[in-house]
């Protein structure tokens, strides 16, 4: 355990055996469709990375960067949405993927920008919920763990775009 983390939330058989149930659940509910995955830069990369692997359906993946202003661990409520221009979402069943819904003004935002292309169907699904700390009205179909508001890192979700790499998910020794 590295200096910085106060607390082991989840180790990685903990997040493996979620990322499978999540993966199932996804499989059935999708079952003899096509599924367009939408990773959330940066922070879903691992999470996409290891639940694609567990779904049993055909599908594509596109990605997209959405990042709230600043480096501190309050997420402010402005968000910026990049590389979306491309994917083309007509007819076809998208779900967007992030690790962890905060605030879920991210989630939101990403919502409003492809809602308006036509999607048989949109949804999405996220291993860790904040959900105390909820302003956006937002619907998160498919949820691994629901946590206190705490800040963590690993699993792909960085302090100061530290920490991504870190196979655990902790609590880090900051504060807000
Ligand atoms: P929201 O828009 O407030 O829901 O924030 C979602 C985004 O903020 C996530 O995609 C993460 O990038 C980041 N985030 C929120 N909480 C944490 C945390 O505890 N650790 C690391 N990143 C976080
Ligand atoms: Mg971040």
């Amino acid at each position: 355990m590295i200096d910085e983390v106060q607390e082991i939330l989840f180790d990685d058989q903990a997040i493996t055996e979620k990322v499978r149930e999540i993966a199932a659940r996804i499989s059935a509910d999708y079952a003899g469709k096509e599924l367009v995955l939408i990773c959330i830069l940066k922070g879903a990369a691992v999470f996409t990375a290891d639940l694609m692997r567990n779904l049993t359906l055909p599908i594509t993946m596109e990605f997209v960067q959405a990042a709230s202003y600043g480096d501190s661990t309050t997420a402010s409520k402005k968000i910026n949405v990049e590389n979306d221009r491309g994917i083309d979402l007509s007819g076809k069943h998208a779900l967007l993927v992030d690790t962890i819904i905060d605030t879920g003004e991210t989630m939101a935002c990403l919502f409003n920008t492809f809602a308006g292309r036509g999607p048989a169907s949109l949804k999405a699904v996220a291993l860790l919920d904040k959900r105390s700390r909820r302003t956006a009205n937002v619907s998160v179909t498919y949820c691994g763990f629901e946590i206190p508001d705490k800040f963590v890192v690993g699993y792909g979700m960085d302090y100061k775009e530290r920490h991504r790499n870190l196979p655990y998910i902790a609590v880090i020794k900051t504060t807000r």
